[in-house]
């Protein structure tokens, strides 16, 4: 089976209130779907000619949504590890201040935040998305459900119970807080500098502003 992804290492050393054992039983987790990526890629790569494609039952059906599945479950549990940890775990710079755009005040968005962990069963992320050019979060019941095409994830907070089970039993609510706690946002800076760099264009360098109309900055969605 040839290798074209490989799994990352993270550093789990300076994460408070999170186990070393549930991180390092959520990362075997990940690890399984870095070696499921390359499995499928493989399969793919080998045959040219699928018989009988079908959208019910077909082998290439199979494959196909195998690989929307491993392939997010991937990208998005490394996010994930890269924005857990580290010395910056205030809110600060340009993502603390288009939240206080968008949000008002930091402590709504995280209610917010924390309320859409407690209504979804796999992901919650926040994005800045290219149809206004705003930051929104979105939520998702599982890696290849509900993803949003041409938006650029800054947050990703894993919420499916085997992120906290072992910590934490089935207290989401308490792992969500120890996950603010741990917020690395100085990742999460760097993620929206990388979004302005991809997305320089003038029709997508910049947020939209609130209108004149002083309740719309509280209008979120
Ligand atoms: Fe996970």
């Amino acid at each position: 089976m040839k290798k074209y992804v490989e799994a990352k290492k993270f550093n789990f050393e300076d994460i408070k209130g999170i186990s070393k054992r549930q991180l390092l039983q959520h990362y075997t987790l990940y690890e399984g779907y870095v070696n499921k990526v390359n499995e499928i890629w493989s399969e793919l790569s080998k045959n040219l000619d699928y018989e009988n494609p079908n959208q019910t039952y077909s082998q290439i059906r199979s494959l196909k949504l195998g690989e929307s599945f491993a392939v997010n479950g991937t990208k998005l549990h490394e996010m994930y590890f890269e924005n857990l940890g580290g010395e910056r775990n205030k809110p600060y710079g340009e993502i603390l201040k288009l939240i206080e755009e968008r949000y008002g005040f930091y402590e709504f968005f995280k209610k917010r935040f924390r309320d859409i962990g407690l209504s979804v069963r796999g992901w919650v992320i926040l994005a800045i998305d290219s149809i206004d050019r705003n930051i929104h979060i979105f939520g998702s019941d599982a890696h290849d459900v509900g993803s949003i095409w041409l938006s650029y994830p800054l947050l990703i907070m894993d919420v499916y119970e085997h992120a906290y089970m072992i910590d934490f039993g089935v207290d989401r609510r308490k792992y969500i807080d120890e996950f603010f706690n741990n917020i690395n946002w100085k990742v999460v800076n760097d993620r929206l500098k990388y979004y302005n760099n991809l997305f320089k264009d003038e029709k997508y360098d910049k947020p939209i502003k609130p209108k004149a109309n002083p309740w719309m900055k509280y209008y979120t969605y």
